[in-house]
């Protein structure tokens, strides 16, 4: 139970570094391209995290493009590019940074355990150590606004990890970075490491310490938690926990918990936490991978009450079970929003309310299938709109569905005939398949001569009815990328047709941008 309350004047800031546009891209699936990582930046502005980095420039152009874009295009949040510890590395992302002025931050680094040293790095450890004091020396005539990251720090002998911390700050970084990069760490082990460079880096205090924790044994937020009590005054995280392998730390998760236990914990955030919602469905749409519905935080079950028993106590007292309440994190899902009679007017306000912002021409089209939806169906849910501009915000259409037509029954063969456009080509085809789905299927795989293998497949209802938009996602696979592909329509043939095109083309842009980063 709660047994003090600490006043904002006690309490210390811990600065929100958000890595879904590096780290979180990175991972399978959660690729983006540059118009959606745009997207997505803009609103983690409006989540007001304090920096967030924005990509890899050497990585690719496109992410070079991402970042610079970003750059450009944010006001408030510090941007931060990814680099090694190596020169060509630190001048092409300060190439890309450049846009953002005195909000610029180039993170650098280099692994420092002995495993990652001897097998990865093959250097020994004193070479390793004066690369990234020159790294951070070459960074630093660039911006004062340097970080430097020890890869695998948890797994790095302490003595050199502080060696190595005590240098960087000499040399000039000005936030020190220790990730637990393969989520081996707990809590208790976490905090000691935090703990001895706080005792024994002699010039631990003219640098903030970050935390950058991966969640392979599921304690991401946990040590997160745990070195922040140590003395870290940032912590590196990421919308609904997406990154390399498990993951890394869930942002909406952290920035909770101090929020919730702030009797307990004296620490805040400028999170704007009532954004946490339209950050985690944002960046679900955009991905196509929706959060486990248990999911802390953000699951659609994370508000929901089954059990009668709880039920009850809910509706005398909310706090008899509610920790938080859904407002805080911003749940408004299942309001009525629109109906057929609503305007275009209103119809934008609410999709900039749920954090999507198009441009004219993709509100016309965005706007006219809101129309012949309202039509269909009686009440438009968040939910709904969600789907429909995800399926409407699709740049670089390489294949483009124009028209689908089945005709199928129990005592027929399924017959589909699609008509699609390619590279601005149309042409049509008709096949018969074990059911329209596969008839459909198999007539999209002879038009676009795909080898890609389909994965996954999955129906689902939006909101609830029979008129509900039905929502199809599909994992696809060219053998060297897997991606998410989503449709949603009122006919579930349709939303396969949509959302398998929608794979095949996030396959031919990643096969694009791939080409174009070698
Ligand atoms: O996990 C990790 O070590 C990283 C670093 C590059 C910060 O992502
Ligand atoms: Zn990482």
């Amino acid at each position: 139970m709660a047994n003090q309350t600490n006043t904002a004047d006690e309490r210390r800031l811990i600065r929100i570094f958000d890595t879904t546009l590096r780290d979180g891209e990175q991972s399978p699936g959660n690729s983006m391209n540059i118009e959606e990582k745009l997207r997505v930046a803009k609103q983690l502005e409006r989540l007001n995290v304090d920096v967030i980095e924005a990509g890899f420039p050497i990585a690719s152009e496109g992410d070079f493009e991402a970042v610079k874009r970003i750059a450009q295009a944010l006001k408030t949040p510090q941007i931060a590019g990814l680099c090694r510890a190596s020169e060509k590395d630190i001048d092409r992302a300060w190439e890309a940074l450049q846009y953002a002025g005195e909000r610029a931050r180039i993170h650098t680094f280099i692994a420092t355990s002995d495993i990652h040293m001897k097998y990865k790095l093959q250097m020994e450890p004193a070479k390793v150590l004066a690369a990234a004091v020159k790294a951070v020396k070459h960074a630093c005539r660039y911006t004062p606004n340097v970080e430097f990251s020890c890869e695998d720090a948890v797994r790095t002998r302490l003595p050199f990890l502080g060696e190595m911390v005590e240098a960087a700050i000499n040399a000039g970084a000005t936030t020190i970075n220790i990730p637990d990069t393969v989520g081996y760490t707990t809590p208790f082990e976490f905090f000691n490491i935090i703990k001895y460079l706080k005792d024994n880096v002699s010039n631990i205090d003219r640098a903030v310490i970050s935390v950058h924790c991966h969640n392979d044994l599921g304690l991401s937020v946990a040590n997160s938690i745990f070195a922040v009590q140590a003395g870290a005054g940032q912590v590196e995280c990421t919308i609904n926990g997406i990154g390399e392998r498990a993951g890394n730390c869930s942002l909406e998760e952290f920035v909770m918990v101090l929020r919730t236990r702030h009797d307990i914990l004296p620490y805040y955030t400028n999170v704007a936490t009532e954004q946490l919602m339209p950050s985690s469905r944002l960046l679900s749409t955009i991905t196509g991978i929706m959060v486990q519905p248990n999911k802390a935080v953000v699951g659609a079950n994370a508000f929901a009450h089954e059990s009668g028993i709880h039920q009850h106590g809910m509706m005398m007292e909310s706090s008899t079970y509610e920790i938080m309440t859904p407002e805080s994190v911003g749940l408004t899902a299942g309001t009525l929003v629109l109906g057929k009679h609503s305007g275009r007017h209103a119809f934008k306000k609410r999709l900039e309310e749920l954090g999507h912002e198009l441009d004219d021409e993709m509100m016309n089209r965005a706007f006219g299938r809101f129309k012949a939806l309202a039509d269909l169906k009686k009440e438009v849910f968040d939910e709904d709109l969600d789907a429909l501009v995800a399926d409407e915000s699709r740049e670089e259409e390489k294949f483009k569905l124009v028209l689908l037509n089945v005709s199928c029954g129990s005592l027929s063969v399924a017959t589909a005939t699609v008509k699609m456009e390619i590279d601005g080509q149309v042409s049509r085809a008709a096949e018969l398949g074990d059911g329209p789905v596969d008839a459909t299927l198999r007539a999209i795989r002879k038009l676009t001569k795909t080898k890609a293998k389909l994965e996954h497949f999955h129906v689902g209802s939006i909101t609830g009815g029979t008129d509900a938009l039905g929502e199809v996602t599909m994992r696809v696979s060219d053998g060297k990328h897997i991606v998410v592909g989503k449709g949603s329509s009122t006919d579930i043939v349709e939303a396969s047709a949509k959302a398998f095109v929608h794979a095949l083309n996030r396959l031919s842009s990643r096969q694009k941008r791939l080409n174009e980063s070698l």
